[in-house]
């Protein structure tokens, strides 16, 4: 499948910049309480908690128990009290999406304007929701507590989860993520075992209550392999792409099947493209906060700046100061102040690039320029560099947005045949077009990469801050 080829543009992208809020849907736990009245036990633990699983969606007639099938269950959780003289007490706790779990992976769309409901949160009802019938994969034993101890629950951990204002975290997260290569997770889910995991993890770290010998915590993960994950920028140029794939799920979802054969499009059919990670933090891409971890790059922007600035060297203050990234020492070029053409080692010469982030991640995926720019500038030296920075400070504009400006090391020879098929003069600086509206240079240029007679690096970075 073309999404998982290396070389495909178009991988597994991840949404981190959060969309416009929809209300919780109004019957999400209507008949919910904030703490149940567990009575007085002196001390003598009287609560049994029961972790219980269901097939997932099993009180949708239409689906029943087929998606046990599939593996896939509801976890929650049952306390019951045992008071003596009168019949045992029961509330069922959920966490679960304020929606439902289509409406938690699906966004509502108006234009190009996508628009979630996830929050995930604790529903706590009386009695046991469904009848215990209704629980039918698993019905166990997991912590017994006190009438104090079960109140702590309700009144401590629960509500530093539940109180976050709306579409903040935790947000409902079906599908896990996981690199193929390392099995390291990518994004991670938060589903309604997790909600079920952090109770008792309180009740074993807080309230120093451990779990029955023998209760093992199972519960559903939805993982999907990706080779990579991209970020992808609300408004930005996959943008268009999100929006139209998002779409495509709503109306597959939407279509005359049955519910059963609807969630199954949905759980098996679909190629996971675009995920929408509401709780991750928007900022610096994976490989971005590993230069800046290494001191390749260096933050040049102010904390409270609403963007992130990386360069090579720190040398500018701020973006407005544009000073021109310093030779790196091991390659012995002197100070880049001089004028005219400083930096050149031998027969080497410094030529920049500002690029969207698509065009970077396939140099970084593919060691190569994609052939999808008409005109594709590139520049050589500090005057090269000051006008891609041009386009990161306002002076020049072009969309879709950049983000990074790649430096590449090229031999003299190679940069002056390019040049004499083509150049102009664009603000200042000297351009020759890699692509077909400029000078058709880019297969000579990409074959200078792939031989490695051609070194690249990324010298200047912007992203938005959360
Ligand atoms: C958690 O928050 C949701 C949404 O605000 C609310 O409906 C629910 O009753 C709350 N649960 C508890 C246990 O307070
Ligand atoms: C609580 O659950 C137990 C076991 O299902 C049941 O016997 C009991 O009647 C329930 N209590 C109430 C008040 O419904
Ligand atoms: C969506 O687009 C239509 C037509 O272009 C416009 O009239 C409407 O105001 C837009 N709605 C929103 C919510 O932006």
């Amino acid at each position: 499948m073309s999404i998982f080829s290396r070389c495909s543009l178009a991988t597994w992208a991840l949404l981190l910049l959060s969309c416009d809020a929809q209300q919780p849907s109004k019957d999400w736990c209507a008949t919910g309480i904030e703490v149940p009245d567990f009575k007085e036990d002196g001390g003598t633990p009287s609560v049994e908690v029961f972790v219980v699983q269901s097939p997932l969606f099993s009180t949708n007639p239409h689906i029943g128990k087929k998606l046990a099938w599939l593996n896939l269950y509801h976890t929650a959780m049952v306390f019951r009290q045992e008071v003596t003289g009168a019949e045992p007490r029961n509330w069922t706790v959920e966490f679960d999406s304020v929606t439902n779990v289509l409406g938690a992976i699906l966004p509502k769309i108006q234009n190009e304007t996508l628009t979630w409901n996830n929050d995930a949160r604790y529903c706590v009802t009386p009695g046991i929701l469904w009848g215990e019938a209704h629980w039918s994969k698993m019905f166990d034993l997991a912590l017994e507590l006190t009438s104090a101890q079960a109140r702590q629950i309700f009144t401590e951990f629960v509500p530093s989860v539940n109180r976050t204002s709306h579409h903040s975290r935790p947000l409902y997260q079906l599908w896990r993520v996981v690199s193929r290569e390392s099995e390291e997770t990518l994004v991670k889910d938060i589903t309604c075992g997790d909600g079920i995991n952090w109770i008792l993890h309180f009740a074993s770290s807080q309230l120093g209550v451990r779990v029955k010998a023998g209760f093992e915590l199972k519960f559903t993960s939805i993982v999907f392999h990706a080779d990579r994950l991209d970020q992808v920028d609300v408004g930005g140029e996959q943008w268009p792409d999100v929006v139209k794939y998002f779409r495509g799920m709503i109306h597959v979802t939407a279509s005359q099947q049955t519910a059963l054969e609807r969630l199954l499009d949905m759980l098996l059919l679909l190629p996971v493209h675009y995920v929408y990670d509401g709780n991750a933090k928007a900022g610096l891409w994976a490989h971005e906060k590993a230069l800046l971890e290494s001191g390749l790059l260096t933050e040049v922007s102010h904390r409270g700046a609403s963007s992130i600035l990386l360069q090579l060297v720190l040398q500018a203050p701020c973006l407005g100061c544009l000073e021109p990234p310093s030779l790196p020492p091991e390659e012995e070029g002197g100070p880049a102040e001089e004028e005219g053409e400083p930096g050149e080692v031998e027969d080497l010469v410094r030529i920049y690039r500002h690029m969207t982030d698509r065009e970077c991640s396939f140099l970084r995926e593919c060691g190569t320029l994609p052939n999808t720019q008409p005109y594709q500038t590139i520049v050589e030296g500090d005057e090269g560099f000051e006008y891609c920075k041009k386009y990161f400070c306002g002076k020049k504009k072009v969309s879709p947005p950049v983000s990074s400006i790649v430096e590449f090391m090229c031999p003299r020879v190679l940069v002056d045949r390019l040049f004499a098929m083509q150049w102009k003069i664009e603000d200042g600086a000297r351009s020759h077009g890699l692509g077909d509206k400029g000078g058709k240079g880019l297969p000579l240029f990409n074959e200078a990469l792939e031989s490695g007679a051609i070194s690249w690096r990324i010298v200047f970075v912007k992203r938005p801050r959360k």
